[in-house]
């Protein structure tokens, strides 16, 4: 007998309909917040907190304090305000402009080359977006690469929503004058799927789709409000059948109506909880032209977006990375973000007749394998046979 024939308790409903959303629900939810006692903010603004990195370098060496500060983010995106703020994320922002050179020759490549990416939520025109930008980075600039990758605060704050292992991909997104706001939405996975589709998966689901992705934006430009930073409704992440509603007129104008902008500057960044109703917002400037690589990290256990060439990112930042550690350019510490960026850090799937557990209960990583051969200095080709040996267990 369960709980329904017995009367005893309210079944839980297992199936959303988008024609069952209600935005009176929703505003609830927005409502009824979760007023927990933050420690570490300078401030909030329009209920978002924010970050400033330059306070939080000694937070970051003691591994207590920093599990604090990672408990504390995980907890703001999961049921506070669902995004936060992290100022100076580049407090040295040449990485940044290194990095918005090579992205502008990428879109001027990409244009001549008629591969030129259209974005998913916004009509085409002034806008720019550069698909599989960690690819294209690692193996234009495997220097300037390396410099962006080993920034500590990307990793904590991937660290505390996902988890080690994560896998990391990014999309260059530029809006220039002129250029139009994106519709409200949520991302990946459930956000990236039909009504007819996301109606057949379970409630649970729904649940479990936020955690498998953190969505993140570093500002390659100032970003002034006229410039349109992204359109975000803080908690609304907590709604359970947000993946059907954010696209119900309704909906869209209650987000229009009670969105908030924050202005960034150049080195600043975002995180927020994929399952956050958000759009980036329109450039009414005439001279800004507002760029950011939109940080898409996905779970170990999910499977990214975005197909990317690891193997081919791990030889063409390896020379790099052994010439940093040895003039000492970037830490080991630092090293290891760089990797945890490049490489597969999950051992699975594989094929366990090949490649059976090594003194463990997982095959190597391909993370692992990368940083033997930084502790063990292999020349360039030991480490690409290394690489195509494991990348040969791992097939069936
Ligand atoms: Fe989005």
């Amino acid at each position: 007998m369960n709980a329904t024939e017995q009367g005893s308790e309210t079944p839980a409903k297992n199936w959303y309909r988008e024609s069952e959303c209600s935005l009176e629900a929703f505003a609830d939810q927005l409502r009824n917040r979760v007023d927990r006692e933050l420690r570490f903010p300078v401030e909030t603004e329009h209920e978002v907190p924010i970050y400033d990195c330059r306070a939080l370098d000694e937070v970051l060496i003691d591994p207590v304090r920093q599990r604090t500060l990672q408990a504390e983010w995980a907890n703001v995106l999961l049921d506070g305000a669902g995004v936060l703020v992290l100022k100076n994320v580049f407090r040295d922002t040449a990485p940044v402009d290194e990095a918005t050179r090579i992205f502008e020759e990428i879109i001027r490549q990409e244009r001549e080359s008629g591969t030129h990416g259209a974005d998913h939520f916004a009509k085409a025109g002034a806008n720019d977006r550069i698909w599989n930008a960690q690819e294209k980075l690692c193996l234009q600039a495997p220097s300037v690469f390396a410099r962006y990758f080993s920034n500590a605060f990307i990793a904590c704050v991937a660290q505390a929503w996902l988890g080690p292992g994560y896998q990391m991909t990014a999309q260059v997104n530029v809006v220039r004058p002129g250029g139009e706001a994106q519709q409200a939405h949520r991302d990946y996975h459930l956000g990236f799927q039909t009504v007819e589709e996301v109606q057949r998966f379970p409630a649970h689901v729904h649940k479990m789709s936020p955690f498998l992705t953190l969505q993140g934006a570093v500002a390659h430009s100032d970003m002034p409000i006229q410039s349109g930073p992204t359109k975000l409704l803080p908690f609304s992440q907590r709604y359970a059948e947000g993946y059907l509603a954010c696209r119900r007129p309704d909906f869209r104008n209650f987000f229009e109506a009670h969105c908030v902008q924050l202005p960034l500057a150049k080195g600043d960044a975002l995180f927020f909880n994929p399952a956050l109703f958000h759009a980036a917002g329109a450039n009414r400037t005439s001279d800004v032209q507002r760029m950011a690589n939109l940080l898409q990290v996905s779970s170990a256990y999910g499977r990214a977006m975005e197909t990317v060439d690891r193997m081919r990112m791990c030889e063409a930042v390896y020379p790099i990375l052994l010439e940093y550690q040895t003039d000492g350019k970037l830490t080991s510490i630092d090293i290891d973000f760089v990797i945890a960026c490049t490489a597969e850090g999950y051992a699975f799937p594989t094929n366990l007749d090949r490649d059976p557990p090594a003194g463990g209960l997982a095959p190597t990583s391909q993370q692992a394998l990368l940083r033997r051969a930084l502790d063990e200095t292999w020349p360039q080709s030991m480490l690409r046979e290394a690489l195509q040996l494991q990348a040969w267990k791992r097939t069936s």
